[in-house]
């Protein structure tokens, strides 16, 4: 069994980022709620526990409070601003509100530099801030260890208890040395070793595969994005033939993406491949649809249909293996949680029907994005999928604006190959989160030697993005923006414009529909 750190969610927007930055650290982490008994987190066993922030007031009187036996357990614990003041509250500290919000970059000054967890950091630290009740009286047991401006217990510390808090966010890339007094935390209070590599969860996940699938069948749908097809290797790792991966063309696939996932996958790792080709199909539904909501389910429902029909053809199978991650199962919190979450009914078409009664097999549910590409290196596949960019479900139909038509099809997914070429060979596509064509119901009048043409118009869009929820437009260098116009114009049939997306999400989103 892992070592483990065990991260109680009060809500906070950086309760994912606290649990990467201690597997960064090489050590095991899971979040839970914050009312998780006493009782259920000593079974874990965990070597520490972290107290996120979050934004209530601790006196408010529905404040999320944690088991306060918690305290009794006789592990380590850190808390971060909420958790801070949340661990300093039940031990007979007093916090009220702040006279001044302390928001944004602030100067740390160490004032015991005894206290491990700032071992190896200098006496000042820039930090991140972002809270507006602060501490006005000690706990009992406890000791200041460092201030900011506003605040004489910025952290502080009960070294014999093994309790710590900070009053700001070490989490935050805004807290440049935070990372350091994770680890602190995790291997020089915690005690705990350097044991989760990628290297080391290929061995246990693919004992646990054996485990589960025994001698039965299993069965899962590559799409040729990095989950599925990292799913697709590390099961393929553990059981071999038995698994069976079927892919859908869609007919609203990038260029050469069925050819590139019969390559990898078929080819070098010879796997067990169902290739279904349903482009007419799908091509027929969608004629004449243009609102981007209906697309979106005509698409979800016919990839149901044509895989249900793909496994029978395929043989019985006991299982159904999924990429699912570990955002999409943390039970989160709602309070402070993003209701941007869900404008569009996308994130996939929902789970299969009745009948089809498979069980699961989720080997990537307790990783996260990031671990999955190291996973998917570790496993030898190339960076041309370890490394690609989301690419949505519904595919090139939701940046075909208006109806999906072949022909329309054929001139996005002409102009998008020319925007992936040249942002690879300004090696800028690994760099930023997406980078494509968008093809507009727009015709306008252009000239091409002596002929009038009227004809489609291209829009470029890239963006950065840490997670999709928000993300900013690239300054792309003017050069790439002229060859990009240049190309797609001169060499993409039915386009005579193009045009560069400058918006920032929110208030657009990433996708144009
Ligand atoms: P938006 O357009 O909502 O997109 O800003 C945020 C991120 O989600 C991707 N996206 C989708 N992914 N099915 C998906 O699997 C969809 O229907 C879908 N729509 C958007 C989008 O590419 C971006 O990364």
């Amino acid at each position: 069994m892992n070592e483990q750190i065990v991260i109680l969610d009060f809500g906070s927007q950086y309760t994912q980022v606290i649990a990467r930055r201690i597997r960064e650290c090489k050590v095991y982490s899971t979040i839970i709620h914050y009312n998780t008994s006493a009782a259920t987190i000593a079974e874990m066993n965990p070597s520490g526990i972290i107290l996120s922030g979050g934004p209530s007031s601790v006196y408010a009187r529905d404040a999320p409070l944690p088991d306060k036996t918690i305290f009794e357990l006789g592990v380590p614990i850190l808390g971060i601003c909420f958790g801070h003041q949340v661990m300093a509250t039940f031990l007979n500290g007093k916090v009220e509100r702040g006279q001044k919000r302390e928001y944004g970059k602030g100067m740390l000054r160490v004032k015991n530099t005894r206290c491990r967890l700032f071992d190896s950091l200098p006496k000042e630290l820039q930090v991140w801030n972002s809270h507006g009740d602060k501490l006005t009286r000690l706990p009992d047991g406890f000791k200041a260890v460092a201030t900011t401006e506003n605040s004489g217990f910025a952290a502080i510390e009960n070294a014999r208890a093994r309790f710590y808090g900070l009053q700001f966010h070490p989490e935050v890339v805004h807290t440049p040395k935070g990372k350091k007094i994770i680890s602190n935390f995790v291997h020089k209070i915690c005690d705990c070793g350097r044991k989760w590599t990628m290297r080391n969860y290929v061995e246990q996940a693919v004992e646990d595969i054996r485990a589960q699938a025994g001698k039965e069948k299993v069965i899962l749908g590559l799409s040729g994005g990095v989950d599925s097809s990292v799913a697709a290797a590390l099961i393929h790792k553990a059981i071999g033939k038995r698994l069976t991966c079927i892919f859908v063309n869609n007919g609203v696939l990038r260029a050469n993406e069925a050819e590139v996932v019969k390559k990898v996958f078929g080819r070098n790792f010879r796997v067990k491949l169902h290739y279904e080709d349903a482009t007419s199909l799908f091509m027929r539904k969608l004629r004449g649809v243009s609102d981007p909501e209906k697309k979106r389910k005509i698409i979800g429902n016919t990839f149901i249909d044509v895989f249900q029909k793909a496994t029978s053809k395929v043989g019985k199978a006991r299982f159904l293996a999924q990429g699912t991650l570990y955002p999409d199962v943390i039970e989160s919190v709602p309070i402070g949680g993003n209701p941007a979450a869900l404008i569009k009914s996308h994130h996939n078409v929902g789970g299969l029907p009745e009948n089809m009664k498979f069980d699961l097999i989720e080997p990537l549910r307790c990783l996260f994005k990031d671990e999955v590409r190291q996973l998917g290196a570790e496993l030898g596949l190339p960076r041309e999928i370890v490394m690609r960019q989301p690419f949505p479900g519904p595919g090139l139909a939701v940046r075909i604006l208006g109806e999906v038509t072949p022909e329309r099809c054929e001139i996005l997914r002409n102009a998008d190959t020319i925007v992936v070429e040249e942002m690879k060979a300004n090696k800028l596509y690994y760099k930023i989160w997406q980078s494509f064509a968008v093809l507009l119901p727009v015709r306008s009048v252009g000239v091409m030697g002596d002929e009038r043409t009227y004809d489609y118009t291209i829009a470029v869009r890239a963006v950065e993005s840490k997670d999709g929820m928000t993300a900013d437009w690239v300054k792309l260098p003017y050069k790439v923006i002229e060859t990009l116009s240049t190309r797609i114009i001169n060499e993409v049939k039915g386009v005579n414009r193009v045009c560069l997306d400058v918006s920032s999400k929110p208030p657009a989103t990433i996708e144009w529909e």
